[in-house]
């Protein structure tokens, strides 16, 4: 009876619990936001069976790696993980590996071969992930990469593994069924399906409550969430709206979200941004591309133009917004003029950071099976280097441009450099840097950017000022009202002119 309370409570606590009398398990995330959270679900699985996180590979019972498929270096990092748990496994007899993750998903049973593996378990079976353990007695290795249509692990709540206790990962939806000619994702983690927003809801609630003050909402689409009520079908839910759902737990919490598509993300979101100051003006918009011709081959589905126009609603909207993007060099057929019109979209955009890749054939993905990879390595690294460098400059552009400027940050963790100073983000997601005078970790603070280089802000706390962005907030009631009123007005005339017509109509007849 004893065990079981205990079991109740440490199951509803957002923290790991650390106990060595209990069989301890070992985690290490590799990839996406996406996968951070995939592992906090998989600990609160093993919790509730039991078990108890540590925090070093050498006192693991399981060793557990989440892993990722996106690019071929991804997986080789994997692969050389497992030599290293493979020594583990002859220094100690019974230590039990196991792979979960896209490349657990990808590449099935043949992992299995490898003497470090015992359990192979995709994204879709982390309920099972104790049930395998225990499978092992039978001395057969054991794997489960069944994918579903419906699992969104929905009532569990995840274990949190972030060090600060400030900021968490929501996952709003699984899969994807966009179908990028060069990505993996489709195939690793299935369809796309949404979470019912109660359960959103009640997790960012549960967070708030033990203190954290952000939460990013994830999805490999956000802007294709949408919940459906299998009670009642006529009653639907969008991501624009399941984000205000989100805002209005409490102004002191900071929401976030990523990743948003050009050929979804419609006014909608821009609106609820703009009217709620706790969500933060930035916005992922990952172009890939800034030629036609790519964009088209990559099934990407918008054009330059297409999303250009999405950039130049953003900054109508969201004046003080950040734009991030992704972007890979040297996908197949890419030729120097694409490339050149990439460089020409990064700087009409002036994107403010970006995370840049060389182009990786992914194995049966679309591209690997229609078209040739034939951008030599050497080409595909100059043209990288030449985006990166490109963003480096723009990166530092757009941090000079808040030189003197008032923001409002969530103190996140100490600087690297001295206890004596604290870091933290503006809403526009940049890192701050600055003296802690007496403030904490989950403080906000309003800073002052005194100087700046292409990564870091560095600031100083001012007391009363009113931060950047916060004035420019549109007070949607207002509109809200106005609107009612032209309603009103509106209806009027049209009851008018029906009455009118009606009139005329009669007295025809
Ligand atoms: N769902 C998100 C991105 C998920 S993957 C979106 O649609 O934008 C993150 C990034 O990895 C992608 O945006 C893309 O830039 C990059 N990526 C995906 N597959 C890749 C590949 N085969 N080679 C190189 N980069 C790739
Ligand atoms: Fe991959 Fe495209 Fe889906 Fe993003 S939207 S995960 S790039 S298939
Ligand atoms: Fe990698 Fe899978 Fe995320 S391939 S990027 S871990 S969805």
């Amino acid at each position: 009876m004893q065990i079981i309370y205990q079991m109740e409570n440490k199951y509803k606590s957002v923290r790991p619990i650390t106990d060595n009398n209990l069989p301890q398990v070992f985690i290490e995330t590799y990839g996406c936001q996406m996968n951070v959270n995939d592992s906090e679900v998989v600990l609160s699985v093993l919790q509730q069976a039991g078990y108890a996180l540590c925090d070093s590979l050498e006192k693991a019972d399981v060793i557990l790696v989440n892993t990722c498929s996106i690019r071929d270096n991804a997986e080789q990092r994997i692969w050389g993980r497992l030599d290293v748990f493979l020594q583990e496994k002859k220094r100690r007899k019974n230590v039990i590996v196991g792979i979960l993750g896209c490349m657990a998903e990808r590449l099935k049973a043949e992992l299995l071969q490898h003497p470090a593996v015992d359990i192979v378990a995709g994204p879709d079976s982390y309920r099972d992930i104790a049930r395998l353990v225990k499978a092992l007695d039978s001395g057969e290795k054991q794997i489960n990469t069944i994918l579903s249509h419906e699992e969104t692990y929905a009532d569990i709540s995840p274990v949190r593994l972030d060090k600060n206790g400030v900021s968490a990962f929501i996952s709003i939806m699984r899969g994807c069924n966009n179908m990028c000619s060069y990505c993996v994702v489709p195939y690793t983690r299935g369809a796309e399906r949404s979470r019912d927003p109660h359960s959103i809801v009640r997790e960012a609630q549960e967070l708030f409550d033990n203190g954290y003050k952000e939460v990013t909402l994830l999805g490999q689409n956000v802007d294709s969430y949408k919940w459906v009520n299998p009670d009642n079908p006529t009653e639907s839910v969008n991501f624009a709206q399941l984000l205000e759902l989100v805002a209005l737990i409490d102004p002191k919490l900071r929401v976030r979200f990523s990743t948003s598509h050009p050929k979804d993300m419609g006014n909608g979101v821009l609106y609820t941004m703009a009217m709620y100051p706790n969500i933060c003006n930035h916005i992922h918009l990952p172009v890939q591309s800034g030629s036609d011709a790519m964009l088209l081959k990559m099934n990407r589905k918008y054009t330059r133009e297409k999303y250009m126009e999405r950039v130049a609603k953003i900054r109508e909207i969201l004046p003080d917004c950040a734009i991030s993007t992704d972007i890979i060099a040297g996908f197949c057929s890419e030729t120097e003029q694409d490339h050149q019109d990439t460089l020409s979209l990064m700087k009409e955009v002036g994107y403010d950071s970006a995370f840049m890749f060389q182009y990786s054939l992914r194995p049966n993905t679309k591209a690997a099976r229609h078209f040739v990879d034939d951008v030599p390595l050497a080409e595909k690294t100059r043209r990288l280097n030449e985006i990166i460098e490109l963003q480096n400059t723009l990166s530092l552009a757009s941090n000079q441009k808040t030189l003197g400027k008032v923001y409002q940050v969530l103190i996140e963790g100490v600087s690297k450099r001295s206890d004596e100073q604290l870091v933290g983000r503006t809403p526009q997601n940049k890192a701050c840097v600055f003296d802690a005078k007496g403030y904490k970790i989950g403080d906000y603070v309003n800073v002052k950017i005194i100087s700046c280089t292409s990564a870091t802000l560095i600031a100083e706390i001012v007391e009363e000022a009113t931060p950047e962005g916060a004035a420019k907030k549109i007070d949607f009631n207002d509109i809200r009202n106005d609107l009612k009123e032209i309603g009103k007005d509106l209806k009027n005339i049209i009851n008018k002119e029906i009455n009118n017509l009606i009139g005329s109509k009669n007295d025809k007849d």
